[in-house]
This record gives C-alpha cells, structure tokens and sequence, in this order.
C-alpha cells in the first residue's frame, strides 16, 4: 500500500466536495493500493492538522477545519512550509487579478517538492509558465484538470487520452452560469437579471457575477487550454472577450425562429484565442441547454471529439481532481 500524505487548502464548497469524495472512494483508492491521508485542512479562520490524519468527517460536520488542532490564523503557505507531506490539494477561491493565495500556495508547494492538483484558475492565468517551470525545477507534478469544464475531461482528454494527435482547435461551452441564463432566457422569457439570481442560488456563478457573464471567465479557461494544450504562452490579453450582457430574449426567439441558440462560444487553437456569443444549430453537438458545459476537441488523426458534462459542482469538479491524483499516485 502506498501512503500518500497530502493537504486540502481551501475548505469551501470545492474542498469540501474533495474532503467527500475521498471519504466515499476511501476503500476504492485502498483496492488499487492507495491511502490518502490527509494531515492538514486549511481554511481562511486558520489549519487543522494531523500527522495520523484529520478527522475529514468532523470537518465536513463543522464546515471548516475540524478543531481538534486548530491553529488560528495559520496560512496555506506556513501549512505547506511546516507539516511533511506531499501533495498539495489547493482549492482557494479563484483571483483572476493577483491569483489571490492560490498562487502563493502553489509555489510554496513547489519550493518544499510538493505535488499540486488545484481547480484553482487565477494563478494559471496569470502565471502559467512561471508555476510549470518551479515544478519542473522542483521535480513536482501539477495537474489541474478541474480548472476547465469541473468534471468534463478536456486536457487531459486532449493530452493524455488522445496522445500523439495534433489537436487543431478546441471550441465549445466551458462556462455553465451563462448556459443557464441563455437556455432560461430562451425557454421562460424571464428576465436576465432574475435568471442570474436564480444562477447566483444554484452556486455555480462566480462570487462575482461579472466574471461569468462578460466572458471572463471563459476567457481565463481558454488562457488554460492554450498553454497546456497548445504550448502557447499565452494570457488573459491575448483573448478577444466578448460575453452574453448584450443578448436579450427578442435575439434568442429570433435564432430559434430559424433553426438555431444562441450560445457563449470559446475557441482556441494556435492561431487564435476567443469568446463571443455564437449562433449554433439546434441539432448540433455543441447546442446543450441547461448549466452544462461541452467542448469539441478537432484532432488531426481521430476527427472531432466531442465532450458534455458539469463544469461546476463540489462533487463534480472533486471528481476530476481524484482522476488527477490517482494519475500521479495510481499503479
Ligand atoms: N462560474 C463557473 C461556471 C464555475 O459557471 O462555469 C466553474 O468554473
């Protein structure tokens, strides 16, 4: 049995789902010769930590660390730098504009040889090439699947799955807040401002709105795609943002008058970066309703792939942080 010690940086709705998801696959992970002990929960009020492991049911009772080692105040990186372990869960709350602790978490993690898997997009975006390079110096693995689409696969589908393919483009719906309102807006007539409260409530929306429906945060998932997939070195100004603010219910009945949705559309490929509202056909792959995401990778050697799934959710984007972990850890 390989023992793999490792921290859970971040305990809101994601790291709580990651804190579950381990309990559930707890006998899982054990029949393919994996224990994940987790020895530090860090939240924003401070650190519960323990070398024999934290008590991660106590945890999710509680919602924040679990008190019985609470060190108030005691930071991510002070976790990381202290307590022996390694792999870093971090799922602090995106910061698109300094990458927020999530940045300074990933490269502390770094420094003392960590691995790190994280949903966490700020630091990615801002920092991608720098973060690759510290774990390549350091000899850490870094994964981050969960960043773009949650639980829909699409780097590593792209990089692993469909390894030795030249991937030419990869186009599709990676944002979920503005699937909703567009497929709400169409469907209810409701107003625009109503469906994002309701989006607000379904918690899959930004903590700041904005991000979601002026297309920033897509345009932070295609910075992503860009780099991991297509070795580019790009940043968030190298993408032409353009979101769903302007779309209003006349425009959605009058595309699907004639055949077709109205969807926030992402593409990269190595030529160009960008996002904009997009009339799709009814029938084609890319035209789904509700909150999900899809993406359709073109590859030189299979075609076009196509992928749908929750690009947000506790559980779901957990679950494409333990396929990343048994990545690195499994076999
Ligand atoms: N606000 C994002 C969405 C969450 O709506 O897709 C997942 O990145």
């Amino acid at each position: 049995m390989k023992t793999v010690c490792c921290s859970i940086l971040g305990f809101g709705a994601i790291g709580q789902g990651v804190a579950e998801v381990l309990l559930k696959k707890k006998e899982y992970l054990e029949n393919i010769g994996l224990e994940v002990k987790v020895v530090a929960v860090v939240d924003s009020k401070g650190a519960t930590i323990n070398p024999e492991g934290v008590d991660l049911a106590n945890c999710l009772a509680r919602k924040r660390t679990d008190g019985t080692v609470a060190l108030d105040n005691l930071s991510g990186v002070e976790v990381i730098q202290s307590v022996a372990h390694d792999l870093v869960i971090e799922t602090t709350p995106t910061n698109i504009r300094t990458g927020g602790a999530g940045l300074q978490n990933m490269f502390a993690a770094f420094q003392t040889g960590k691995d790190v898997i994280t949903s966490n997009k700020g630091p990615l975006t801002l920092k991608y090439r720098e973060l690759m390079e510290a774990a390549k110096v350091a000899g850490s693995h870094f994964r981050f699947e969960a960043t773009v689409g949650g639980s829909m696969p699409i780097i590593n589908l792209s990089n692993e799955v469909l390894a030795g393919n030249k991937i030419k483009s990869v186009k599709g719906i990676l944002n979920g807040t503005c699937n909703y309102i567009l497929t709400r807006m169409l469907e209810e007539r409701a107003s625009y401002n109503d469906i994002l409260a309701e989006s607000m409530q379904l918690g899959i929306a930004e903590t700041d709105p904005t991000y979601d429906v002026e297309g920033i945060d897509t345009a932070c998932k295609l910075v992503i795609l860009a780099n991991a997939i297509f070795g580019l070195d790009a940043t968030y100004s190298d993408v032409k943002v353009t979101g769903i603010t302007k779309v209003t219910p006349e425009a959605l009945e009058m595309a699907y008058e004639r055949g077709h949705v109205i969807k926030l559309i992402g593409e990269v490929s190595r030529e160009r970066i960008h996002v904009a509202p997009r009339l799709v056909p009814i029938n084609h792959p890319l035209a789904v309703g509700g909150a999900l995401n899809v993406a359709s990778v073109e590859t030189e050697l299979a075609g076009e792939i196509t992928v749908t799934g929750k690009g947000a959710g506790p559980t779901e984007t957990a679950s494409a942080i333990l396929s990343d972990l048994i990545a690195i850890y499994g076999n």
